[in-house]
């Protein structure tokens, strides 16, 4: 008798097989007409699209892009349209290789070359004065402009093909968290790009880093895939923030990849007592450290190791599945404070930003509340009530 055969008069003392929870059982990802795997077909019918000014969804070593013919103001147009961004804000030029930098820059200092040899093709932007020629709307004006040579295979066999300048911001909606899969780019684009090419995740998953060689020390204007230790090697040490007069940088934006459901950065000392003080209801998700954060019933978690790298790589998907999934509050457990950790800090106190600006309004709601001499019915309703009603939904 096989091991699987069950004799009948023992079924009725077995218990009914468990039920898989639904969330174990997501609904397989039918791709949508315009994703592509990335081959060498679809590579030269995205080099077609460039060529008639459309957009071309692509993936890059840290995020997908969103890419236009870096020549074409109407292509370049179509990109700021789609996203809802300021047409003031530059947009990055992707190139095939550091030799194209000229074409595209001037007076280009030797550091910004010593850069480009040591971290090209990878995750780092140069910043440097932009040549006669360069458009508008490129460097939204600027007398500078954005360079990069990507290091995904996908990005750079379509750089190859297509010779030019590809300028690509990163495929999400401004102000979003950026696309690290090519599904990512169709929930927040649908099909109003024309190909997004799948080139799978990518292995970075946070944004290049950017380094403003126009002044002397270069500055660091947004930390990211490259390690600010090895780069530190070049550029002498820096803290990593942006100037406060920095050129219209979005990702310098106090709130930017933000997921809808507000975000908290807790310490994991106070994490069960926060969640201790959760109203029962609401859909509650954390993203803690692998040895620390206790099994709780009511919240969903998502346990990430204690390492930058693996937990940059992961980040952004996860913040999405927490979106997606209908979460009304992300805690996130405060990682390290130590330099391997400079680029997801910042980007977790960005996605945080919404949340406690909101609680400093509150708070200063409650002062000016507390030192008036006649409280408002509605106020006393609103002081009465817990301070995160009202969240859900907010972004
Ligand atoms: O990893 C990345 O950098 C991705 C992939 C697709 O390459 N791109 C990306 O682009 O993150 P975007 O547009 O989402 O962010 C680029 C940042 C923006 O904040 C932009 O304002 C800034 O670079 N930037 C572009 N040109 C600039 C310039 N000339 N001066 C200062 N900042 C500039
Ligand atoms: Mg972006």
């Amino acid at each position: 008798m096989s091991e699987e055969v069950i004799d009948p008069s023992l079924a009725a003392e077995l218990p009914p097989p468990a039920a898989a929870p639904a969330e174990a059982m997501p609904a397989p990802f039918v791709p949508p007409a315009n994703i592509k795997d990335a081959n060498d077909e679809t590579i030269a019918a995205a080099v077609a699209l460039f060529k008639q000014g459309e957009m071309v969804a692509f993936p890059t070593e840290t995020v997908y892009g969103l890419g236009a013919d870096a020549s074409n103001p109407d292509a370049l147009a179509k990109i700021f349209k789609l996203k809802g961004r300021p047409t003031s804000h530059p947009l990055i030029v992707h190139i095939p290789s550091a030799e194209h930098m000229d074409r595209w820059g001037r007076n280009i200092p030797e550091i910004a070359r010593a850069l480009a040899k040591m971290f090209w093709p990878g995750p780092l932007t140069i910043i440097v004065e932009r040549a006669a020629g360069v458009l508008d709307a490129v460097t939204g004006g600027q007398d500078t402009v954005a360079l990069r040579v990507p290091s995904h295979p996908v990005a750079m066999k379509l750089l190859d093909a297509f010779g030019g300048g590809i300028a690509a911001p990163s495929a999400n909606k401004f102000g979003r968290v950026s696309p690290t899969l090519a599904k990512h780019v169709f929930t927040d684009f649908q099909l109003d790009v024309p190909l997004i090419l799948d080139g799978g995740a990518t292995s970075v998953g946070i944004e290049s880093t950017i380094v403003d060689c126009t002044s002397n020390p270069p500055r660091v204007l947004r930390p990211g895939g490259i390690n600010t230790a090895q780069l530190s090697m070049l550029i002498g040490s820096s803290d990593g923030d942006a100037a406060p007069d920095a050129p219209r940088v979005p990702g310098s934006l106090p709130s930017h990849y933000a997921p809808r459901a507000p975000v908290r950065i807790i310490r994991r000392v106070d994490l069960l007592e926060q969640l201790g003080q959760q109203r029962g209801g609401r859909s509650i998700y954390v993203l803690g450290f692998e040895v620390s954060v206790p099994r709780l019933a009511q919240t969903h978690q998502r346990i990430v190791p204690v390492a930058a790298v693996p937990y940059q790589r992961t980040l952004y998907a996860t913040l999405r599945e927490f979106d997606a999934a209908g979460a009304d509050l992300i805690f996130i457990e405060a990682p390290p404070r130590s330099i391997a950790w400079a680029a997801v800090w910042d980007r977790l106190e960005r996605a945080a930003t919404d949340h406690s600006q909101k609680r400093k309004r509150e708070k200063s709601i409650k002062k000016k509340i507390a030192g008036a001499a006649i409280v408002p019915a509605a106020t006393q309703a609103e002081e009465a009530s817990d301070p995160l009603d009202g969240e859900t939904g907010e972004s």
